[in-house]
């Protein structure tokens, strides 16, 4: 059985960043609480050209460029996305198309809120490890700032745009390790973002923060041990912990549960917000073309996220 290898990774994020200062200008609200409370300072936020498919697009060249394939080998693409400019068309179609791929390969979205891209990583990794096909590319690519409220000083704050993108290979060598991921419909309606052609009047992101807060510190905790049993591997033997950027507080808790100090997670919030189903694909790009995480290092990423959804996984780079 060959396992599912991270061959090559790129990222897009918008030209135009949105300081705390910015919005401080036009809400009740201060840098000083945002930073505080969240650990950001600025965020990207995307121009009219500047589209979901657009910025998958840039961040897939990218990662394909990375690789040591080309475009047309490509078997499947999958876009993690909440924030889709079409939903058909897909933005996995729209790749298909920017990447000049002539074959009829499958391409399709994945709808999971923040965890969509843990979610498509999944998917990926059950298409190559079953022999189905040998080169995914997967991407998280959101534009959060077009579902914002931006009059809501609870949410427009905290969400950033971006995209990133991995090109996940069948290898004989090590990858992805163990993988978990859950759902458990919201009852309570902690986090949601309803369809502007049924629910007009209020079709912008809605979010309990200090429940979603609470919640999320509790289930990372737990869906990091179960994937760490899956594949027999210890707190300590993760070099880098890779979450999902909501807040810097959560991350911070959860690099405790952990027992790794700060300098081994990988933290992009401060200047980019939470991007959600892109977080962790942009964070992963960053840190790979920065030369912190190099091959053969042991990486944990997770999410959290509106469905409720979560997931982990161990990738061995
Ligand atoms: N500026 C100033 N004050 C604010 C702002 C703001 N931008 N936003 C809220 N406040 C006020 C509130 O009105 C409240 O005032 P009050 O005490 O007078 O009522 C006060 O600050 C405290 O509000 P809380 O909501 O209790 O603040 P908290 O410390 O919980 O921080 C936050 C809020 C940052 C949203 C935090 O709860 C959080 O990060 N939650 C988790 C978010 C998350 O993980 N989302 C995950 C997924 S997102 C997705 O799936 C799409």
């Amino acid at each position: 059985m060959k396992n599912a290898v991270i061959n090559g990774t790129g990222s897009y994020l918008p030209e135009r960043s949105v300081t705390n200062q910015d919005l401080e200008a036009k809400l009740d609200t201060s840098h000083e609480w945002i930073l505080t409370r969240t650990g950001i300072s600025s965020r990207h936020v995307a121009s009219e050209h500047e589209t979901t498919s657009f910025m998958a697009c840039k961040a897939a060249e990218k990662a394909v460029e990375a690789s040591d394939i080309e475009a047309n080998d490509i078997d499947l693409i999958l876009v993690a996305t909440c924030t889709p400019n079409h939903f058909f068309p897909s933005m996995a179609c729209h790749v298909q198309k920017a990447l000049k791929i002539s074959k009829p390969i499958p391409a399709f979205d994945v709808s999971a809120a923040c965890s969509g891209f843990v979610y498509a990583m999944d998917i990926a990794r059950q298409y190559i490890t079953s022999g189905t096909v040998k080169h995914v590319l997967v991407i998280g690519s959101e534009s959060m700032s077009r579902a914002l409220d931006w009059s809501d000083r609870s949410t427009c704050v905290l969400f950033g745009d971006g995209a990133g993108a991995v090109v996940l290979s069948a290898s004989e060598k090590s990858g992805i390790l163990a993988s978990t991921l859950h759902a458990l419909h919201d009852e309570e309606a902690l986090l949601s973002y309803p369809n502007y052609a049924t629910e007009p009047h209020k079709a912008f992101i809605g979010m309990r923060g200090n429940e979603v807060f609470k919640l999320a510190v509790n289930i990372m905790g737990d869906v990091v041990d179960e994937v760490l049993q899956d594949c027999h591997l210890q707190k300590s033997d993760i070099n880098w912990l890779i979450p999902h950027q909501a807040n810097i507080r959560i991350i911070q808790a959860i690099a405790k549960k952990l027992n790794l100090p700060m300098s081994q997670v990988i933290v992009t919030i401060e200047n980019q917000g939470n991007t959600s189903a892109a977080s962790i694909p942009l964070a992963l790009d960053y840190s790979i073309r920065e030369q912190r995480i190099k091959r053969g290092e042991l990486l944990l990423i997770e999410s959290f996220g509106g469905g409720m959804t979560w997931g982990a996984m161990v990738i061995r780079y």
